[in-house]
């Protein structure tokens, strides 16, 4: 599991330019289903199991983008501006490093300000690729690049740049390969351009047409300083209650606990106040579908090292295989 987390993590694929990350999902899924498709907006559909008399059609959704920079400008000197591809973190910035589709690498750093107490906006980063003039510059107007930071194994515990969302296309794979049967039709979706928005479940949410819509997909764990929530690494999955984007439907909710305590799987309750995932999406397709979302604890998220807890990923496959194997009555 670890090793598939780092293949997942340290292969780039920023929003809109999911092209090399899809290729190696699609390498790992292969021997898992007949039924494996590519929609227009490059979102990886994969299905398993057929609908039987009780049976329901989920949707399960993990996004493969992670967050980036494109190119905005190039300056005479030589350094690079950029504009976020997703939500970029200005403080996470300075000292970073980036790594173009194209194999460029860079440094970033910020203009010189007399407020050095205050962080500027992404506009006044830079990144440094070497290049002395924009003559001589390896990239140009348009192109993108990814946070470049390698996996680091700290045993329990482990960190790397994209662990959203690729901690959870890991946890999907893991789960298709552990289902043995179901009632269910299972379409689980490796979606795109999460990050800005949302766009690739929705278009996959339209066709799909499931009854049941579920999101995995990272969320901020609450045991660093200075933060208002109760979702603490190493301490299991976390049911999504509501974020900024969903209510999640209390049905789903109720399901997912208890099917939770009936397998002994830790558990907890989240309630988050920034952002969303694929499961606002998928709740407000078409005339509306039954939604919820499980989320991994992780820290420091939109940072270059993001850190998760291997066990939460081991009870999340442990959870989700469980909940898709049976009979859902909601
Ligand atoms: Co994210
Ligand atoms: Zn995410």
């Amino acid at each position: 599991m670890k090793s598939l987390i780092q293949t997942l993590t340290q292969t780039p694929g920023p929003s809109g330019y999911e092209q090399e990350i899809r290729k190696v999902i699609r390498e790992a899924v292969t021997p898992l289903s007949k039924s494996i498709q590519v929609d227009a907006l490059g979102s990886l559909i994969v299905r398993v199991g057929e609908k039987k008399p009780g049976g329901l059609r989920v949707m399960v959704a993990a996004h493969m983008d992670e967050i980036g920079v494109i190119v905005s400008h190039v300056e005479k000197k030589g350094f690079v501006r950029f504009s976020n591809l997703g939500s970029i973190l200005p403080r996470y910035l300075a000292g970073g490093r980036v790594r173009f589709l194209n194999g460029v690498r860079g440094v970033i750093n910020h203009d010189r300000s007399e407020e050095l107490a205050r962080i500027p906006g992404v506009e006044k980063y830079f990144i440094d690729v070497g290049a002395t003039s924009d003559k001589d510059c390896p990239v140009k107007v348009g192109d993108v690049a990814v946070f470049d930071r390698e996996f680091l194994d700290m045993g329990k515990r482990v960190s790397s740049k994209a662990m959203d969302d690729r901690v959870a296309c890991a946890v999907l794979i893991e789960t298709m390969r552990n289902i043995k049967t179901t009632p269910n039709e299972l379409v689980f979706v490796f979606s795109t351009q999460e990050e800005v928005q949302s766009r690739g479940a929705q278009t996959a949410a339209y066709a799909i047409e499931a009854d049941l819509g579920i999101a995995v997909d990272v969320t901020p764990s609450g045991d660093i300083l200075g933060v208002n929530m109760q979702v603490y690494l190493g301490q299991g999955p976390a049911i999504k209650v509501r974020d900024v984007g969903m209510i999640a439907d209390p049905k789903v909710v109720k399901w997912m606990a208890d099917t939770a305590k009936k397998n002994q799987i830790p558990c907890q309750m989240e309630v988050l106040d920034v952002g969303s995932t694929d499961a606002r999406t998928m709740q407000l397709a078409r005339s509306g579908m039954l939604a919820g979302a499980l989320s991994i604890p992780c820290r420091y998220v939109h940072s270059p090292s993001e850190l998760v807890d291997m066990d939460d990923i081991t009870q999340s496959v442990k959870l989700l295989t469980a909940l898709l194997s049976e009979r859902i009555q909601l």
